[in-house]
């Protein structure tokens, strides 16, 4: 076990890594020269990096990845997508090339209002309580006009802020809810900003309030936070074509691939094994692109969830279904994401993926993303449903299985061909690269 250590972040890093090797490593330079390895040769970049948090020793690199041929409302978009998963790229891929001749993908944005909270404690008559707040409403938006002005000038600001009573659940807990439009930033700076400003405006109002008691005065302020459950920060995007425009093949006819399909779907609306594994494969396209953009996706992973479980039971974030002949594959999900501020300027990754998407606004960005979710789960149920996902995932797995072993150039050749015509599994890979070794 390592011993405790103080003013770790102070050292440099040579220190922190020597620190590292001598209690995590025993030493061994090997484990040295490996994250050195990935540092940048380029110093300046080197640096950026580092001081995107704190205590950074090397680099973790993630693929960068593009999966062209994506038509979202008659415009074509290469995504770019980052993300490790072997099959993902190519799955969207594969269904971005389905759809094309197919209409493309459709996409819309619902609503894009953000949500804020000023948590905080009152003791004392409710009323009152509502009373001083309709006093001091105007005092509250007048409080961060300083930061507002840009975001204003821009097309957002505050949107409303409303007083609600908690008192049911906690006693004597209040909130202030406010909403929020942010244009093409995600926002979280400005929103967290803002409400930090109204909590103080609320606390020093209280006290100078003349109707309140000495208790009523002493408002504590718990918590000022933004909330990552953004139900209206909406986006839908989906695809449809005439049943019989979809796969033919000699076990399904596309009359049977579209009851198969769409009953494969509501069995993820009803279940919530199923619907979170469901889920999980639109997060593979959705994170992919987040990441890519240089957008926070655990915020995104949080609100998609929720929004998944919304009715009380958590469900699938796509639908399917078949009318008058026509299929129609849907997903709504709310996406709070940035084009400006925050990584979009300062990774130069992020800053070529926003080139490749033709600097998209947030709400194209949003359209994109969605779309990168149901191209993903169109992809994962079509091979669920046909030839079963296994297929799809070893051949890809087989280069990491490959790299494992440390293959050379002639065996990966030998063995990608030898895999063509057998299953391939991970014993089996491994069988095979040892006879050749042999
Ligand atoms: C794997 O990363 C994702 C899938 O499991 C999604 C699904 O089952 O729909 C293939």
């Amino acid at each position: 076990m390592a011993p405790v250590v103080s003013g770790f972040s102070k050292l440099s890093k040579a220190d922190k890594i020597k620190w590292l090797a001598e209690h995590h490593f025993n030493n061994d330079q090997n484990a040295i020269d490996t994250l050195v390895t990935y540092w940048n040769s380029d110093n300046r970049l080197q640096q950026l990096h580092d001081e995107f948090t704190e205590n950074t020793i090397s680099n973790y690199y993630l693929p960068f990845s593009i999966a062209p041929n994506f038509l979202i409302n008659n415009t074509r978009y290469t995504l770019p997508m980052t993300i490790e998963e072997s099959s993902v790229v190519a799955a969207a891929s594969k269904a971005a090339k389905f759809w094309q001749t197919r209409g493309g993908f459709k996409a819309e944005v619902i609503s894009t209002i953000k949500v804020g909270q000023v948590h905080f404690t009152y003791t004392g008559n409710p009323a009152k309580l509502e009373a001083f707040f309709s006093n001091i409403k105007t005092k509250l938006l007048s409080s961060v006009s300083h930061m507002t002005t840009n975001m204003e000038k821009r097309g957002g600001g505050i949107v409303a802020i409303e007083l609600r009573n908690k008192t049911t659940e906690i006693d004597n807990y209040y909130q202030l809810h406010c909403t929020f439009e942010t244009v093409d930033a995600m926002g979280a700076n400005f929103i967290n900003s803002c409400l930090e400003q109204f909590a103080k405006t609320l606390q020093s109002e209280a006290k100078k309030y003349s109707d309140f008691s000495t208790a009523e005065k002493d408002i504590e302020i718990i918590m000022s936070i933004l909330s990552n459950y953004v139900p209206n920060c909406l986006v839908k995007a989906y695809v449809s074509c005439p049943i019989t425009d979809l796969p033919n093949t000699k076990e399904l006819s596309s009359e049977q691939y579209a009851e198969k399909f769409v009953r494969a779907v509501r069995i993820a609306e009803v279940e919530p094994y199923r619907a979170v594994t469901h889920n999980k494969g639109i997060m593979n396209g959705i994170d992919a692109v987040v990441l890519a953009t240089g957008n926070d996706f655990r915020a995104i992973e949080a609100g998609a969830h929720a929004y998944a479980s919304r009715n009380g039971k958590y469900s699938s974030l796509t639908h399917a279904e078949i009318k008058d002949e026509i299929f129609t594959f849907s997903i709504e999900i709310p996406l709070a994401l940035g084009t400006v501020g925050g990584l979009t300027t300062l990774h130069p990754l992020v800053k070529l993926a926003l080139q490749i998407l033709e600097r998209p606004n947030a709400k194209k960005l949003m359209q994109i993303t969605a779309v990168a979710g149901l191209a993903q789960n169109f992809a994962a149920i079509n091979s669920l449903i046909t030839t079963g996902i296994q297929q799809g995932h070893m051949k890809m797995h087989l280069m990491n299985i490959l790299n494992q072993f440390e293959a050379t150039e002639i065996e990966k050749k030998y063995l990608i061909t030898y895999f063509k015509t057998n299953p391939v599994t991970h014993s089996e890979v491994v069988a095979q690269i040892e006879k050749l070794r042999q």
